[in-house]
């Protein structure tokens, strides 16, 4: 007969509802893949062995999580179009928000198109592009060195560094050495908070590399410099996808009709209904 010790009837459910109403079920699942090496899936079919040191370090990850370290930089991965990334507190989490530039590239099918990602960070987008246009040229470009790093090491992890160059840089500054710099998609999450909502972010958001979410004192200057620069660096009739601020359309709208060269195509909303990307086509 075996006898079951007290330890043996706490299994992963013990754990998740351990915290719950503190930390969320998403992120306890999250904590549980990393302290376990495992995927999520692994939680609900593998037996783990809940032993006392187990629940400490549980409790230790928790109460990081708690203290208002985000769950991504506490495992150092994000999920982004169903991968994994590797991110540090020199990168911003993607957001799921994001996604929906990548699927309006991969939705409009275009033929090996030649992309550019500016302020590529994790490498997220690039990567993402990579994987699900096998024939697309694409060059990813940072002014944060560390960024960089993170987004090659994110390419490799999916063996897309064949697909990507990664360039050094501010913004379009970063092409100097890149050959034939002429794309038929610019695609850009840029820093897009006003300087003065700062205080008022979430403790969480406020750990994030600030240079990755300040967009000026209006939010509006990556935009205002996109729409300045980016003739010289798009194709007759290329596309320029850029995911906007809550409440910034109109302007962002502004900013580039005043050019007289540009179209807005479409404006596309994120899963709250909020206007979140904008395709701008060149005429
Ligand atoms: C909002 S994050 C986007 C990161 C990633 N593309 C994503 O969607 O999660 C903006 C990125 O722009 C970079 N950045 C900030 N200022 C820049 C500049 N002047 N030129 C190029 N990149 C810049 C930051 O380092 C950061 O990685």
């Amino acid at each position: 007969m075996i006898l079951k010790t007290a330890d043996s009837k706490k299994d992963v459910f013990y754990l998740i509802n351990k915290h719950s109403g503190v930390v969320s079920r998403a992120e306890a699942e999250i904590l549980l893949e990393f302290l376990f090496n495992c995927e999520k899936l692994d939680l609900y079919v593998k037996e783990f062995i809940i032993n006392k040191t187990i629940e400490e370090l549980y409790d230790l990850l928790v109460s990081r999580r708690l203290s208002g370290e985000p769950a991504q930089y506490i495992t150092g991965r994000a999920e982004f179009m169903g991968l994994g990334f590797i991110v540090t507190k020199d990168v911003l989490i993607p957001r799921p928000e994001t996604e929906i530039l990548v699927n309006e590239i991969v939705g409009a099918r275009f033929i090996a198109p030649k992309i550019l990602d500016l302020c590529t960070g994790s490498g997220n987008i690039a990567v993402s592009l990579a994987k699900l246009i096998p024939q697309a040229e694409i060059i990813a470009t940072d002014i944060s060195e560390n960024a960089l790093k993170i987004a090659e090491k994110n390419a490799a992890l999916h063996q897309a560094s064949a697909s990507i160059k990664f360039y050094k840089g501010n913004l379009f500054n970063a092409l100097m050495f890149a050959e034939n710099p002429k794309f038929d998609i610019i695609v850009c999450n840029p820093p897009y908070i006003k300087e003065a909502d700062f205080p008022f972010l979430q403790k969480e958001v406020r750990l994030e590399p600030r240079i990755a979410l300040n967009g000026g004192k209006d939010g509006l200057d990556f935009y205002r410099d996109t729409a300045k620069e980016s003739r010289r660096y798009l194709k007759k009739g290329g596309s320029i996808l850029l995911e906007i601020g809550f409440g910034q359309r109109e302007a962002v709208e502004d900013i580039f009709l005043s050019h007289n060269i540009f179209d807005v195509y479409r404006i596309i909303r994120d899963f709250s209904g909020i206007e979140r990307a904008i395709w701008i086509n060149l005429l």
